[in-house]
C-alpha cells in the first residue's frame, strides 16, 4: 500500500475497493499505480481516459513512471470519455488538446492509437455510433479512468430520468457549464453540448478507477457509494459493476459513513 493510503470495504458493495488517501498527491500516485499495473500486466491494454482537473496529478505521475522506464505505453491504445461539441481539436479548451498536453506528449503511446470523440464531426450522431463500434472493435476497455462532476456525472452523463447507454450527444446542465467555465475566458464561451460515452459504454469496461478530491466532491461521492442506484446520480451505477477502484482524498471521503477499514 502506498504511504498515506487507507483501504476500506463495505458489506453492500464488496466489488468496490475504496482507497482514501491523505491528499491529492497520494491519490494521484495510488491511481497511477493502478493504471501502470494494468499496462504492465497487459501491455496492449485498451485504456479509457478522462479529462478534468482530477486526473492531472495521476497523468503527471504516469509521465514520470514512463520516463523512468517503469511503464511502457508503446502497445496501449486509448479512448477518451468525452469531448465538447462543437469544438475544433486544436482549440486549447478541447479535450483532445488537454490530453495531448497533459499525457500523450509525455508518454510513449503512439498518437494515432489515442482516440477522443471528434467534437468537430460533420455528423455528430454518426460519430457517436462509430465511437462505440471502434471501442468494441478494439476489444472493449480494460481499465476506465473516471472523474466525477459535483452533481454525480461521469463523462458528460448528466443526471437524467433513465441511464443513457450508448455514446451520445448531451445538452450540458447549467451547473456543469458553470463548473467548467473556470477553464474558459467567459461562461459564454463554454460549449453548451458535448459528445460522451454512455453509461453502457463505461459500464462495459473490465475495470474502473474513479478519482475525486476535495470537499466539493464529498456529496457526489457519498451519493455514488451509498445512495440507491439511480440515474439522477449517474455514477451510482458503479455499485453494480464487478471491478471498481474508488481513489479519493480525505475531504472527498468526509461524508461517507458505510465504509470500514479493511
Ligand atoms: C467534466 C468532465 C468529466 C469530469 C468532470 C469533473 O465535466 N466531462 O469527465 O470528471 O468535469 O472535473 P474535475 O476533475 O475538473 O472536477
Amino acid at each position: 500500500m502506498a504511504s498515506g493510503v487507507k483501504a476500506y470495504s463495505n458489506g453492500k458493495n464488496k466489488n468496490i475497493r475504496l482507497y482514501v488517501c491523505k491528499d491529492y498527491e497520494a491519490l494521484s500516485k495510488k491511481a497511477a499505480l493502478i493504471v501502470a499495473a494494468q499496462v504492465n500486466t497487459k501491455p496492449e491494454s485498451v485504456l479509457g481516459l478522462a479529462t478534468g482537473s482530477s486526473p492531472v496529478g495521476m497523468y503527471k505521475e504516469l509521465i514520470k513512471l514512463c520516463k523512468e522506464g517503469s511503464v511502457d505505453f508503446s502497445k496501449v491504445c486509448s479512448y477518451n470519455l468525452d469531448e465538447y461539441f462543437p469544438i475544433e481539436p486544436t482549440n486549447d479548451q478541447s479535450y483532445r488538446y488537454f490530453m495531448n498536453e497533459n499525457l500523450f506528449y509525455g508518454i510513449n503511446i503512439p498518437l494515432d492509437c489515442t482516440h477522443v470523440p471528434k467534437g468537430n464531426a460533420a455528423d455528430i450522431k454518426k460519430e457517436a455510433a462509430d465511437y462505440d463500434r471502434a471501442v468494441a472493435n478494439a476489444g472493449g476497455i480494460d481499465l476506465q479512468v473516471l472523474g466525477i462532476g459535483g452533481n454525480g456525472h461521469i463523462g458528460f452523463n448528466e443526471p437524467t430520468d433513465t441511464f443513457i447507454l450508448p455514446t451520445h450527444v448531451v445538452d450540458l446542465k447549467e451547473d456543469t457549464i458553470k463548473a467548467n467555465a473556470r477553464f474558459f475566458a467567459s461562461i459564454d464561451d463554454v460549449p453548451k453540448r458535448a459528445i460522451s460515452m454512455g453509461i453502457g459504454t463505461i459500464f462495459a469496461a473490465h475495470s474502473i478507477v474513479l478519482i475525486a478530491s476535495g470537499k466539493a466532491k464529498a456529496k457526489a461521492i457519498k451519493d455514488t457509494l451509498e445512495a440507491n442506484v439511480n440515474p439522477q446520480v449517474p455514477a451510482s451505477i458503479l455499485q453494480l459493476h464487478q471491478n471498481v477502484y474508488v481513489v479519493i482524498d480525505e475531504e472527498a471521503a468526509s461524508l461517507l459513513n458505510e465504509y470500514k477499514p479493511e
